[in-house]
C-alpha cells in the first residue's frame, strides 16, 4: 500500500513517503513549468543555509512567477507531498538525513522587488533579503526598517517567524501580506486579521507569503536612517558572533533572556563535535568547521538539560529543526 502522508507545510511525517509518488510528481510538473523556473532533484541544502550543515531536499523548486508556484502546490497536494518553504535559510537547523519533502525557495527576481506606493506604503516581495530592503528604504527615504538591517532573513521568512531584533519586530511594520493557499489562491490579509506573536504568525504555518505592503514610520532623509542602521550594525557586531549560525537557537524565556541564562550556567564554549555555544553570545550555536546537524542537536540537548538543571528553566528552541519536530529528538 502506498504511503499517502498528510499533507503539510512544515511537519513531521510519521512514515517514509513512497518514492513512485516522487516520480510521479516530477514527471507530472516539470513539463508545465515554465523556462525560468529552478526545478531539481536532490538539491544539496547546506549551502543555502547560513548554518551551513544538513542533508538535501527530495525536490527542489525556485519559480518563476505565482502561476509556477501554484503549479508546484496543487500538484503536491493532490499526491499528498509535503511542501516546505525555504527562506534564506537563516533560522533553521537541515538535518542530516535531509528533507524527504519539496523544498520551494524565493531565489528568483521576480519575488525580490520593493516597490514604494503612492498611497505611502511599499510592497517587499517575499524573497527580498532584509539586507537589500533597509538599502532601498534608505534610498527612498522611508524610515522604520532599520531594525531589520542586521537579520539574515529575508521578507517570507520574516513574515512566517515575525523576526524581530532591537526592540521590534516584522509586524511593527507590516500592514498587508499577500498569502497562497495550499489550495493555489492568492488572499490579501490585514495584519489586523492575522494572528501574531513573539517569533510566531499562525496563518503562515498554513500558506505561502508572497510578498507584504509595508507601512513605512515616517518619510525623512537618507541620512537620518543611515544613522540609526550604523547605531543598530554597532550593537550586532559587538555582541553576535561572526560564525556560521542560525542566529539565536532558543527563544527568550518570559523575564529573561536565554543567552544570560545559559551564559549563567557556565556553557559558553562548551561543543559537541565542531557544534560550539559561541563565547561571544551563548544563545547562538556557531559551526566551528565541519558541525553536522547530530552535533548541533547533541549540542542543543545538552544545554536545555544543564539550563534545566542550573537554573529550573525549560528552553524552547527559536530555529526549526527543518522538516521535523524538535519534540522527536529532544
Ligand atoms: N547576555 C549575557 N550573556 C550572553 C548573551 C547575552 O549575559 O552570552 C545578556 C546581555 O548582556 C543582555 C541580555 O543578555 O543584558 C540580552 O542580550 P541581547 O541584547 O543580546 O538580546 P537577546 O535577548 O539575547 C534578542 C533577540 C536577538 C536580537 C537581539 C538584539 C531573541 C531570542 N533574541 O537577543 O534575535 O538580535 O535581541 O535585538 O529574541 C534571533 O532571533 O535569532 C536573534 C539573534
Amino acid at each position: 500500500m502506498k504511503v499517502r502522508p498528510e499533507f503539510s507545510i512544515m511537519t513531521t511525517r510519521a512514515q517514509p513517503i513512497d518514492e513512485t509518488l516522487w516520480q510521479e510528481f516530477v514527471a507530472s510538473v516539470r513539463p508545465r513549468l515554465a523556462a525560468g523556473t529552478k526545478f531539481t532533484e536532490r538539491e544539496s541544502l547546506a549551502s543555502k543555509t547560513t548554518m551551513r550543515v544538513g542533508g538535501p531536499a527530495r525536490v527542489y523548486a525556485e519559480p518563476a512567477s505565482s502561476e509556477e508556484l501554484r503549479q508546484l502546490i496543487v500538484e503536491a497536494k493532490r499526491l499528498a507531498l509535503p511542501v516546505l518553504l525555504l527562506g534564506r535559510g537563516s533560522n533553521l537547523v537541515i538535518p542530516d538525513s535531509g528533507v524527504d519533502g519539496l523544498v520551494i525557495n524565493f531565489g528568483h527576481a521576480n519575488w525580490q522587488k520593493f516597490e514604494p506606493q503612492a498611497d505611502g506604503r511599499a510592497w517587499a516581495g517575499a524573497g527580498l533579503r532584509l539586507k537589500n530592503l533597509c538599502g532601498l528604504a534608505i534610498k527612498a527615504g522611508l524610515k522604520g526598517f532599520e531594525f531589520l538591517e542586521g537579520i539574515p532573513g529575508n521578507v517570507g521568512g520574516a513574515l512566517r517567524m515575525n523576526a524581530g531584533a532591537m526592540g521590534g519586530w516584522m509586524f511593527d511594520v507590516v500592514d498587508e501580506v499577500h498569502l497562497m493557499t495550499m489550495d493555489g489562491d492568492v488572499r490579501a490579509l490585514k495584519k489586523s486579521e492575522m494572528h501574531v506573536a513573539y517569533r510566531h504568525c499562525e496563518e503562515l504555518h498554513h500558506a505561502i507569503a508572497l510578498g507584504a505592503f509595508l507601512k513605512p514610520a515616517a518619510t525623512v532623509e537618507s541620512s537620518e536612517i543611515r544613522q540609526q542602521i550604523d547605531t543598530y550594525q554597532k550593537k550586532r557586531v559587538e555582541s553576535q558572533p561572526r560564525e556560521p549560525s542560525a542566529g539565536c537557537i532558543f527563544k527568550n524565556p518570559t523575564g529573561t533572556s536565554a543567552g544570560r541564562v545559559i551564559d549563567e550556567a557556565g556553557l559558553k564554549g562548551e561543543r559537541v563535535g565542531d557544534a560550539e555555544v559561541s563565547t561571544v553570545h551563548a544563545n547562538f550555536i556557531v559551526n566551528r568547521g565541519h558541525a553536522t546537524s547530530a552535533d548541533i542537536i547533541g549540542l542543543v540537548r545538552k544545554i536545555r538539560a544543564q539550563v534545566k538543571s542550573a537554573k529550573g528553566i525549560d528552553l524552547e528552541p527559536e530555529v526549526l529543526l527543518y522538516g521535523q519536530d524538535w519534540r522527536d529528538v529532544l
